[in-house]
């Protein structure tokens, strides 16, 4: 591929382009606003310092990265001739058919267009495409540079090729694809953590314990082992006797609402949205930027043990060889 582009620079976009610019390929980016990409490029330079200050790449390594990267508010610069385009604008079903429409009259039948969507079936998505079979969705979770996994959903129209392209190059960019075999609401990754939250919420509501309690014991139990023990791996070291009698004792007392819950509503309501305005369930002076910073570098910290780990299995399976 000679040519990829990232659309919509916002919270996910940048980091996708990032994550493309450091495999070594070439990526337009694509806002409305030059502000829009100004942040952009602010944050993906930030974000590799830091990883550069790690020791996971080279400073050569970042300022080839930079160079990389090309940002436009013109679509059709952004666009043109391209091989792979990732589509990472607002959850908003018009303007994603408007974009798509413009993208179908420009570039060639065998561009690939991927959705970051996070609920939008492709039914939907390629209501007015001329091509169908040439969109998938890619869904990365933030902040995409860092965390390793992008859900990779097709429909019964998706070319097999379009499958076989994207799953490659979310290898090629150091991702660990999950292929899923149905599509279904909110993949795989969002329908386990909305069961979970909804559990967690109702723990809130009944006044059992704390938000912060919930982070306490979350962080360190399942939080703590499923980066190495995933939870059905898990089970099997816990025993699945332990597992049948702990669903059976506990899962007729959980919640099975279906409503957001109030206390959330309010929230929102009184404009506490988390870090954009200060204030969510903790508080905050500078919009989340301390808690950014300590998130990713944590988070690299963990991805660097994990590629450690991956690269020390790779070495000792081609000794044994
Ligand atoms: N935020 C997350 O954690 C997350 C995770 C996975 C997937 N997603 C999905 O990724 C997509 C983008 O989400 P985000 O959180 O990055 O949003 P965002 O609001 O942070 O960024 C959207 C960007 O798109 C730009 N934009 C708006 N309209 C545009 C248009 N017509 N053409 C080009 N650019 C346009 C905006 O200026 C902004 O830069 C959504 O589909 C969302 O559901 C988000």
């Amino acid at each position: 591929m000679k040519k990829i582009t990232v659309l919509g620079a916002g919270i996910m976009g940048h980091g996708v382009a990032q994550l493309f610019a450091q495999a070594g390929y070439n990526v337009w980016i694509q806002a409305r606003r030059k502000s829009s990409l100004e942040k952009a490029e602010e944050l993906i330079t930030n974000s590799l310092k830091i990883v550069v200050e790690k020791e996971m790449i080279t400073q050569d390594k970042m300022d080839q990265t930079l160079t990389n990267i090309h940002y436009t508010t013109d679509l059709h610069e952004a666009i043109q001739d391209t091989d792979f385009i990732l589509e990472s604008i607002p959850e908003v079903l018009e303007t994603k058919l408007d974009t798509y429409e413009i993208i179908e009259s420009v570039v060639s039948e065998k561009t690939i267009i991927a959705s970051n969507t996070s609920t939008f079936p492709l039914k939907d998505l390629t209501q007015r495409a001329k091509h169908p079979e040439r969109f998938i969705i890619t869904h990365y979770f933030n902040p995409p540079q860092i965390v390793p996994i992008v859900e990779i959903a097709r429909f019964e129209k998706t070319d097999e090729n379009v499958v076989k392209t994207t799953y490659n190059l979310m290898k090629e960019i150091g991702k660990s694809p999950v292929v899923l075999k149905k599509e279904i609401t909110g993949f795989i990754v969002n329908r386990v953590q909305v069961a979970f939250l909804r559990e967690c919420f109702h723990l809130i509501e009944q006044g059992v314990c704390t938000a912060e309690d919930i982070d306490i014991a979350v962080k360190g139990s399942m939080g703590f082992k499923w980066a190495f023990c995933g939870p059905m791996e898990s089970q099997d070291l816990a025993g699945l006797q332990t597992t049948q009698a702990m669903v059976h004792n506990i899962e007729q007392d959980l919640s099975n609402t279906r409503e957001v819950p109030v206390f959330l509503k309010d929230m929102v309501e009184k404009g506490e949205y988390g870090i954009r305005s200060n204030k969510g369930f903790y508080e905050y002076d500078d919009n989340g930027a301390k808690a950014i910073f300590t998130r990713d570098d944590n988070f690299l910290e963990l991805l660097k043990l994990i590629q450690d780990k991956e690269a020390k299995k790779k070495e000792t399976a081609s000794a044994a060889k």
